[in-house]
Protein backbone atom coordinates (compact mmCIF):
# COMPACT_ATOMS: atom_id res chain seq x y z
CA UNK A 1 0.00 0.00 0.00
CA UNK A 2 2.65 2.39 1.02
CA UNK A 3 5.01 1.83 -1.87
CA UNK A 4 1.92 3.03 -4.05
CA UNK A 5 2.08 6.46 -2.60
CA UNK A 6 5.51 6.97 -2.73
CA UNK A 7 5.71 6.14 -6.22
CA UNK A 8 3.02 9.06 -6.85
CA UNK A 9 4.65 11.25 -5.32
CA UNK A 10 8.23 10.46 -6.77
CA UNK A 11 6.66 10.26 -10.39
CA UNK A 12 4.86 13.79 -9.41
CA UNK A 13 8.50 15.80 -8.41
CA UNK A 14 10.50 14.14 -9.98
CA UNK A 15 13.72 13.68 -7.75
CA UNK A 16 12.14 13.27 -4.88
CA UNK A 17 13.85 9.79 -3.21
CA UNK A 18 11.61 10.04 0.77
CA UNK A 19 8.16 10.68 1.00
CA UNK A 20 6.40 9.69 4.08
CA UNK A 21 3.57 11.03 6.04
CA UNK A 22 2.58 12.82 9.43
CA UNK A 23 -0.13 13.85 10.96
CA UNK A 24 -0.41 16.71 13.66
CA UNK A 25 -3.43 17.83 15.64
CA UNK A 26 -3.76 21.49 16.60
CA UNK A 27 -5.74 23.05 19.32
CA UNK A 28 -7.42 25.80 16.13
CA UNK A 29 -9.62 22.38 15.58
CA UNK A 30 -7.48 20.58 12.81
CA UNK A 31 -6.14 17.71 12.26
CA UNK A 32 -3.45 18.06 9.31
CA UNK A 33 -2.19 15.47 6.99
CA UNK A 34 1.52 16.51 5.97
CA UNK A 35 3.97 15.14 3.39
CA UNK A 36 7.50 14.44 4.22
CA UNK A 37 9.53 14.92 1.10
CA UNK A 38 13.36 14.61 0.16
CA UNK A 39 13.99 16.45 -3.12
CA UNK A 40 17.78 17.30 -4.60
CA UNK A 41 18.65 16.99 -1.03
CA UNK A 42 16.34 19.01 0.71
CA UNK A 43 13.38 18.02 2.90
CA UNK A 44 10.12 19.81 2.58
CA UNK A 45 6.71 19.21 5.23
CA UNK A 46 3.88 19.89 2.72
CA UNK A 47 -0.13 19.96 3.50
CA UNK A 48 -1.61 17.23 1.57
CA UNK A 49 -5.16 17.47 3.45
CA UNK A 50 -6.95 19.38 6.76
CA UNK A 51 -9.65 17.98 8.63
CA UNK A 52 -11.72 20.01 11.45
CA UNK A 53 -13.92 16.51 12.27
CA UNK A 54 -12.35 15.25 15.19
CA UNK A 55 -13.39 18.57 16.94
CA UNK A 56 -12.67 21.74 18.59
CA UNK A 57 -9.50 20.86 20.41
CA UNK A 58 -7.93 17.93 19.22
CA UNK A 59 -4.98 16.83 21.69
CA UNK A 60 -3.88 13.29 21.06
CA UNK A 61 -3.42 10.93 17.92
CA UNK A 62 -2.88 7.14 17.47
CA UNK A 63 -2.35 5.42 14.32
CA UNK A 64 -3.46 1.74 13.92
CA UNK A 65 -1.10 1.37 10.39
CA UNK A 66 -2.23 -2.01 10.29
CA UNK A 67 -5.93 -1.56 9.72
CA UNK A 68 -4.96 2.64 8.51
CA UNK A 69 -6.92 3.91 11.06
CA UNK A 70 -6.25 7.49 12.65
CA UNK A 71 -7.45 7.40 16.45
CA UNK A 72 -7.91 11.17 17.08
CA UNK A 73 -8.89 12.66 20.71
CA UNK A 74 -10.70 16.24 21.15
CA UNK A 75 -9.89 17.52 24.55
CA UNK A 76 -13.12 19.86 24.25
CA UNK A 77 -11.22 22.79 26.03
CA UNK A 78 -13.96 25.40 25.43
CA UNK A 79 -16.78 22.82 25.03
CA UNK A 80 -19.21 20.73 27.60
CA UNK A 81 -17.82 17.26 26.11
CA UNK A 82 -14.64 16.01 24.58
CA UNK A 83 -14.56 13.05 21.46
CA UNK A 84 -13.05 10.47 20.36
CA UNK A 85 -12.83 10.24 16.55
CA UNK A 86 -12.08 7.58 13.62
CA UNK A 87 -10.63 8.22 10.75
CA UNK A 88 -9.49 5.99 7.68
CA UNK A 89 -6.20 6.95 6.21
CA UNK A 90 -6.86 7.16 2.65
CA UNK A 91 -3.24 6.64 -0.15
CA UNK A 92 -4.37 10.11 -1.24
CA UNK A 93 -3.08 11.68 2.04
CA UNK A 94 -7.13 12.79 3.02
CA UNK A 95 -8.59 11.15 6.67
CA UNK A 96 -12.38 10.52 5.75
CA UNK A 97 -14.59 10.00 9.25
CA UNK A 98 -15.59 7.00 10.09
CA UNK A 99 -16.87 7.17 13.71
CA UNK A 100 -17.41 10.53 16.21
CA UNK A 101 -18.78 9.53 19.60
CA UNK A 102 -18.89 12.44 22.52
CA UNK A 103 -17.46 11.42 25.96
CA UNK A 104 -16.55 13.17 29.05
CA UNK A 105 -14.27 16.54 28.45
CA UNK A 106 -10.55 16.56 28.86
CA UNK A 107 -9.73 13.41 26.53
CA UNK A 108 -5.68 13.62 26.60
CA UNK A 109 -4.60 10.10 25.73
CA UNK A 110 -5.67 6.62 24.67
CA UNK A 111 -3.82 3.34 24.49
CA UNK A 112 -5.02 0.08 22.47
CA UNK A 113 -5.05 -3.21 24.17
CA UNK A 114 -6.14 -6.26 23.73
CA UNK A 115 -8.12 -9.49 25.83
CA UNK A 116 -7.00 -12.98 25.33
CA UNK A 117 -10.51 -14.57 24.78
CA UNK A 118 -11.50 -11.64 23.17
CA UNK A 119 -10.44 -13.24 19.45
CA UNK A 120 -11.09 -9.78 16.93
CA UNK A 121 -11.83 -6.85 18.62
CA UNK A 122 -9.84 -4.41 20.94
CA UNK A 123 -10.25 -1.67 23.88
CA UNK A 124 -9.53 1.57 24.01
CA UNK A 125 -8.77 3.14 27.29
CA UNK A 126 -8.63 7.07 27.32
CA UNK A 127 -7.55 9.48 30.07
CA UNK A 128 -9.16 12.74 30.60
CA UNK A 129 -7.62 15.37 32.28
CA UNK A 130 -10.37 17.70 33.52
CA UNK A 131 -13.21 15.46 33.35
CA UNK A 132 -10.70 13.41 36.52
CA UNK A 133 -11.86 10.10 34.57
CA UNK A 134 -10.84 7.06 32.96
CA UNK A 135 -13.16 5.87 30.16
CA UNK A 136 -12.83 2.73 27.77
CA UNK A 137 -14.26 1.39 24.54
CA UNK A 138 -14.81 -1.67 22.81
CA UNK A 139 -13.17 -1.41 19.52
CA UNK A 140 -13.35 -3.45 16.04
CA UNK A 141 -9.94 -2.32 15.05
CA UNK A 142 -10.61 -3.57 11.05
CA UNK A 143 -13.55 -1.15 10.50
CA UNK A 144 -12.20 1.42 13.42
CA UNK A 145 -15.75 1.08 15.17
CA UNK A 146 -16.51 1.23 18.32
CA UNK A 147 -18.66 1.77 21.59
CA UNK A 148 -18.25 3.24 24.69
CA UNK A 149 -17.85 0.66 27.67
CA UNK A 150 -16.91 1.98 31.27
CA UNK A 151 -16.46 5.17 33.29
CA UNK A 152 -14.36 5.60 36.00
CA UNK A 153 -14.59 8.78 37.76
CA UNK A 154 -11.87 9.89 40.77
CA UNK A 155 -12.26 12.60 43.33
CA UNK A 156 -9.90 13.43 46.18
CA UNK A 157 -10.54 14.88 49.09
CA UNK A 158 -8.20 17.92 49.30
CA UNK A 159 -6.25 19.37 46.75
CA UNK A 160 -2.15 17.93 46.20
CA UNK A 161 0.90 20.12 47.38
CA UNK A 162 0.73 21.76 43.74
CA UNK A 163 -2.90 23.11 44.82
CA UNK A 164 -2.84 25.19 41.46
CA UNK A 165 -2.73 21.97 38.96
CA UNK A 166 -3.69 19.04 41.97
CA UNK A 167 -7.06 20.99 42.75
CA UNK A 168 -8.36 17.32 41.86
CA UNK A 169 -7.82 13.62 40.21
CA UNK A 170 -6.05 14.69 37.03
CA UNK A 171 -5.41 11.30 34.70
CA UNK A 172 -2.91 12.41 32.25
CA UNK A 173 -1.44 9.01 30.66
CA UNK A 174 -2.22 5.29 29.37
CA UNK A 175 -0.08 3.22 28.89
CA UNK A 176 -0.54 -0.52 28.18
CA UNK A 177 2.58 -3.07 30.14
CA UNK A 178 4.30 -5.71 28.03
CA UNK A 179 2.20 -8.97 28.97
CA UNK A 180 -1.37 -7.05 28.03
CA UNK A 181 -2.38 -7.58 31.55
CA UNK A 182 -2.35 -4.30 33.31
CA UNK A 183 -2.92 -0.66 31.84
CA UNK A 184 -1.48 1.94 33.85
CA UNK A 185 -2.70 5.89 34.25
CA UNK A 186 -0.71 8.61 35.96
CA UNK A 187 -2.54 10.75 36.85
CA UNK A 188 -1.33 13.81 37.68
CA UNK A 189 -3.34 15.31 40.29
CA UNK A 190 -3.39 12.83 42.68
CA UNK A 191 0.38 11.78 42.18
CA UNK A 192 -0.68 7.86 41.62
CA UNK A 193 -0.26 5.73 39.16
CA UNK A 194 -4.01 4.07 39.08
CA UNK A 195 -3.38 0.47 38.00
CA UNK A 196 -6.16 -2.05 36.24
CA UNK A 197 -6.21 -5.38 34.91
CA UNK A 198 -7.82 -6.42 31.78
CA UNK A 199 -10.18 -9.06 32.87
CA UNK A 200 -8.74 -11.79 29.92
CA UNK A 201 -12.88 -13.06 29.47
CA UNK A 202 -14.42 -9.52 28.86
CA UNK A 203 -11.52 -7.38 28.38
CA UNK A 204 -12.96 -5.36 31.34
CA UNK A 205 -10.91 -3.35 33.07
CA UNK A 206 -10.91 -4.11 36.54
CA UNK A 207 -8.88 -1.77 39.43
CA UNK A 208 -6.37 -2.63 41.79
CA UNK A 209 -4.05 -1.20 44.40
CA UNK A 210 -2.29 2.03 42.68
CA UNK A 211 1.11 2.96 42.37
CA UNK A 212 1.68 6.02 44.87
CA UNK A 213 4.14 8.10 43.48
CA UNK A 214 6.28 11.70 45.39
CA UNK A 215 3.99 13.94 46.25
CA UNK A 216 3.45 16.52 44.43
CA UNK A 217 5.63 15.28 41.49
CA UNK A 218 2.78 14.92 38.86
CA UNK A 219 2.75 12.35 37.36
CA UNK A 220 2.07 12.41 33.63
CA UNK A 221 3.23 10.02 31.00
CA UNK A 222 5.14 6.88 31.18
CA UNK A 223 6.77 3.85 29.41
CA UNK A 224 7.92 0.31 29.91
CA UNK A 225 11.29 -1.12 28.93
CA UNK A 226 12.00 -4.47 28.20
CA UNK A 227 15.78 -6.00 27.19
CA UNK A 228 16.33 -6.39 23.50
CA UNK A 229 15.30 -10.08 21.91
CA UNK A 230 13.27 -10.70 25.14
CA UNK A 231 11.51 -14.09 25.01
CA UNK A 232 9.71 -13.78 28.29
CA UNK A 233 8.06 -10.10 28.91
CA UNK A 234 7.85 -10.99 32.74
CA UNK A 235 11.34 -10.81 33.72
CA UNK A 236 13.83 -7.87 33.46
CA UNK A 237 10.60 -5.20 32.86
CA UNK A 238 11.28 -1.74 33.87
CA UNK A 239 9.07 0.94 34.10
CA UNK A 240 9.70 4.97 33.23
CA UNK A 241 7.80 7.67 34.60
CA UNK A 242 7.79 11.23 33.67
CA UNK A 243 6.44 13.76 36.58
CA UNK A 244 5.70 17.02 34.93
CA UNK A 245 5.17 19.00 37.91
CA UNK A 246 8.80 17.83 39.56
CA UNK A 247 10.26 17.91 36.21
CA UNK A 248 11.74 14.35 37.19
CA UNK A 249 12.32 10.70 35.51
CA UNK A 250 11.36 7.94 38.25
CA UNK A 251 12.37 4.21 37.31
CA UNK A 252 10.80 1.57 38.78
CA UNK A 253 11.31 -2.93 38.28
CA UNK A 254 8.29 -4.51 37.91
CA UNK A 255 7.55 -7.53 39.70
CA UNK A 256 4.88 -10.03 38.57
CA UNK A 257 2.98 -12.17 40.67
CA UNK A 258 0.20 -14.88 40.53
CA UNK A 259 -2.27 -12.27 41.65
CA UNK A 260 -1.16 -9.08 40.42
CA UNK A 261 1.85 -6.28 39.42
CA UNK A 262 3.98 -3.85 41.84
CA UNK A 263 6.78 -1.95 41.62
CA UNK A 264 9.93 -1.35 42.96
CA UNK A 265 11.93 2.01 42.43
CA UNK A 266 15.27 2.15 41.40
CA UNK A 267 15.70 6.05 40.23
CA UNK A 268 14.37 9.08 40.65
CA UNK A 269 16.19 12.64 39.13
CA UNK A 270 15.74 15.34 37.56
CA UNK A 271 14.99 16.36 33.81
CA UNK A 272 18.14 18.78 34.10
CA UNK A 273 20.40 16.50 36.10
CA UNK A 274 22.48 18.68 38.91
CA UNK A 275 20.66 21.70 37.78
CA UNK A 276 17.59 23.26 39.31
CA UNK A 277 14.45 23.14 36.61
CA UNK A 278 13.93 26.75 34.73
CA UNK A 279 11.14 28.54 36.52
CA UNK A 280 7.95 27.67 34.56
CA UNK A 281 9.19 24.59 32.69
CA UNK A 282 7.08 21.29 32.60
CA UNK A 283 8.70 18.04 31.62
CA UNK A 284 5.96 15.99 28.93
CA UNK A 285 6.85 13.06 26.60
CA UNK A 286 8.61 10.28 27.33
CA UNK A 287 9.86 7.41 24.91
CA UNK A 288 12.30 5.06 25.05
CA UNK A 289 15.11 5.18 22.10
CA UNK A 290 15.07 2.72 18.73
CA UNK A 291 18.27 1.74 20.60
CA UNK A 292 16.83 0.58 23.48
CA UNK A 293 19.38 2.08 25.61
CA UNK A 294 18.02 5.49 26.37
CA UNK A 295 14.93 7.18 27.68
CA UNK A 296 13.96 10.80 26.18
CA UNK A 297 12.08 13.14 27.97
CA UNK A 298 11.12 16.72 26.54
CA UNK A 299 11.04 19.74 28.63
CA UNK A 300 9.02 22.56 27.62
CA UNK A 301 8.84 25.87 28.81
CA UNK A 302 12.73 26.02 29.91
CA UNK A 303 14.60 28.06 27.23
CA UNK A 304 17.54 25.78 27.95
CA UNK A 305 19.00 26.37 24.19
CA UNK A 306 18.19 30.59 24.28
CA UNK A 307 14.76 32.29 24.21
CA UNK A 308 11.66 29.89 22.98
CA UNK A 309 14.57 27.25 22.58
CA UNK A 310 13.24 24.16 24.53
CA UNK A 311 14.86 20.69 25.36
CA UNK A 312 15.34 16.95 25.35
CA UNK A 313 16.57 15.25 28.26
CA UNK A 314 18.55 12.27 27.34
CA UNK A 315 19.02 9.24 30.12
CA UNK A 316 20.76 6.01 30.15
CA UNK A 317 18.77 2.81 31.15
CA UNK A 318 20.55 -0.01 29.32
CA UNK A 319 23.98 -0.97 28.46
CA UNK A 320 24.86 -0.11 23.98
CA UNK A 321 23.43 -3.38 23.10
CA UNK A 322 20.01 -2.31 24.41
CA UNK A 323 19.76 -6.05 26.33
CA UNK A 324 20.98 -5.85 30.03
CA UNK A 325 19.40 -2.86 32.66
CA UNK A 326 21.89 -0.72 34.05
CA UNK A 327 21.70 1.81 36.94
CA UNK A 328 20.01 5.25 35.09
CA UNK A 329 22.00 7.92 34.30
CA UNK A 330 21.10 11.54 32.92
CA UNK A 331 23.46 12.15 30.18
CA UNK A 332 22.41 15.67 29.19
CA UNK A 333 20.08 17.92 26.87
CA UNK A 334 19.23 18.44 23.32
CA UNK A 335 17.56 20.97 21.66
CA UNK A 336 13.89 20.41 20.50
CA UNK A 337 13.97 23.21 18.17
CA UNK A 338 11.37 25.23 19.31
CA UNK A 339 9.27 25.78 22.49
CA UNK A 340 7.30 23.58 24.13
CA UNK A 341 8.00 20.38 23.19
CA UNK A 342 4.90 18.45 23.94
CA UNK A 343 4.54 15.44 22.42
CA UNK A 344 7.14 13.80 19.96
CA UNK A 345 7.54 10.34 17.63
CA UNK A 346 10.76 8.75 17.08
CA UNK A 347 11.06 6.60 13.83
CA UNK A 348 13.55 4.19 14.02
CA UNK A 349 13.20 3.18 10.44
CA UNK A 350 14.08 6.75 9.15
CA UNK A 351 15.92 8.05 12.02
CA UNK A 352 14.38 10.85 12.41
CA UNK A 353 12.15 12.26 15.43
CA UNK A 354 8.98 14.46 14.58
CA UNK A 355 8.38 17.20 17.62
CA UNK A 356 4.83 18.71 18.29
CA UNK A 357 6.52 22.15 19.33
CA UNK A 358 2.90 23.46 20.99
CA UNK A 359 4.04 26.84 21.85
CA UNK A 360 6.04 27.42 18.44
CA UNK A 361 2.90 26.46 16.82
CA UNK A 362 4.92 24.22 14.45
CA UNK A 363 5.86 20.61 13.72
CA UNK A 364 9.35 19.53 13.25
CA UNK A 365 11.54 16.90 11.57
CA UNK A 366 14.90 16.35 13.29
CA UNK A 367 17.76 13.47 13.07
CA UNK A 368 17.69 10.80 15.04
CA UNK A 369 21.44 11.07 16.31
CA UNK A 370 22.58 6.95 16.42
CA UNK A 371 25.82 7.96 17.84
CA UNK A 372 24.62 10.14 20.84
CA UNK A 373 21.78 8.01 21.39
CA UNK A 374 19.71 11.17 21.30
CA UNK A 375 17.22 13.61 18.83
CA UNK A 376 20.32 15.57 16.39
CA UNK A 377 19.89 18.45 13.66
CA UNK A 378 16.82 20.05 12.90
CA UNK A 379 16.16 18.29 9.23
CA UNK A 380 12.91 20.88 8.45
CA UNK A 381 10.60 22.47 10.16
CA UNK A 382 6.81 23.57 9.34
CA UNK A 383 4.90 26.91 10.65
CA UNK A 384 0.96 25.64 11.74
CA UNK A 385 -2.47 27.24 12.43
CA UNK A 386 -2.57 27.21 16.35
CA UNK A 387 -0.64 25.24 18.95
CA UNK A 388 0.20 22.02 18.05
CA UNK A 389 0.06 19.23 20.84
CA UNK A 390 0.68 16.02 18.72
CA UNK A 391 2.23 14.59 15.63
CA UNK A 392 2.58 10.97 14.62
CA UNK A 393 4.18 9.28 11.63
CA UNK A 394 2.51 6.85 9.12
CA UNK A 395 5.00 4.74 6.81
C1 LIG B 1 -8.95 10.66 -1.79
O1 LIG B 1 -9.30 9.29 -1.61
C2 LIG B 1 -10.57 9.07 -1.03
C3 LIG B 1 -10.72 7.57 -0.77
O2 LIG B 1 -10.35 6.83 -1.88
C4 LIG B 1 -11.65 9.64 -1.93
O3 LIG B 1 -12.92 9.44 -1.35
C5 LIG B 1 -11.40 11.13 -2.11
O4 LIG B 1 -12.34 11.66 -3.03
C6 LIG B 1 -9.99 11.39 -2.62
N1 LIG B 1 -9.78 12.83 -2.56
C7 LIG B 1 -9.05 13.48 -3.47
C8 LIG B 1 -8.94 14.96 -3.27
O5 LIG B 1 -8.54 12.94 -4.42
C1 LIG C 1 -20.96 15.45 28.41
O1 LIG C 1 -20.59 16.21 29.54
C2 LIG C 1 -21.57 16.19 30.59
C3 LIG C 1 -21.11 17.18 31.64
O2 LIG C 1 -19.89 16.78 32.21
C4 LIG C 1 -21.70 14.79 31.13
O3 LIG C 1 -22.67 14.73 32.14
C5 LIG C 1 -22.11 13.87 29.98
O4 LIG C 1 -22.14 12.52 30.44
C6 LIG C 1 -21.09 13.98 28.84
N1 LIG C 1 -21.55 13.18 27.71
C7 LIG C 1 -20.95 12.03 27.37
C8 LIG C 1 -21.53 11.34 26.18
O5 LIG C 1 -20.01 11.57 27.98
C1 LIG D 1 -21.42 -1.70 19.19
O1 LIG D 1 -22.78 -1.93 19.54
C2 LIG D 1 -23.59 -2.39 18.47
C3 LIG D 1 -25.03 -2.43 18.96
O2 LIG D 1 -25.12 -3.19 20.13
C4 LIG D 1 -23.07 -3.76 18.02
O3 LIG D 1 -23.82 -4.21 16.92
C5 LIG D 1 -21.61 -3.61 17.59
O4 LIG D 1 -21.08 -4.87 17.27
C6 LIG D 1 -20.78 -2.99 18.70
N1 LIG D 1 -19.44 -2.73 18.21
C7 LIG D 1 -18.34 -3.04 18.89
C8 LIG D 1 -17.04 -2.70 18.28
O5 LIG D 1 -18.38 -3.58 20.00
C1 LIG E 1 8.60 -16.00 32.30
O1 LIG E 1 9.35 -15.90 33.49
C2 LIG E 1 8.58 -15.99 34.67
C3 LIG E 1 9.46 -15.69 35.87
O2 LIG E 1 10.66 -16.42 35.81
C4 LIG E 1 7.93 -17.38 34.73
O3 LIG E 1 7.14 -17.49 35.89
C5 LIG E 1 7.05 -17.55 33.50
O4 LIG E 1 6.52 -18.83 33.46
C6 LIG E 1 7.86 -17.32 32.22
N1 LIG E 1 6.93 -17.29 31.10
C7 LIG E 1 7.19 -17.91 29.95
C8 LIG E 1 6.14 -17.77 28.90
O5 LIG E 1 8.18 -18.60 29.77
Amino acid sequence: MRSHFISLVASLLGNTVLATRLYAASYAGSVTSLALTKTRGAYELSTLSKTAACGSSPSWLMLDSENSILYCLDEGITALNGSVTTFKTNQNGTLSMIQHLKTLTGPVMSAMYSAPQVSKGQFLAVAHYSASSVTTYAVDPAQGLFNHSQTFVYEMTGPGPVPSRQDAPHPHGVIVDPTGRFVLVPDLGADLVRIFEVSPLTGYLDQVEPLAVTLGSGPRHGVFWTPKGAKNTSTDVYFYLVQELSNSLSGFRVIYSEDGISFAKVYEGSTYGNRAPPTGSKAAEIAISPENNHVIVSNRLDSTFGRNSDSFAVFACADASGKFFEDVSFLGLHRAHGSSPRQFSINGDLDMVAVALESSQRVAVTRWNKRTGSPGILLVEKQMDGDIPAVVWDL
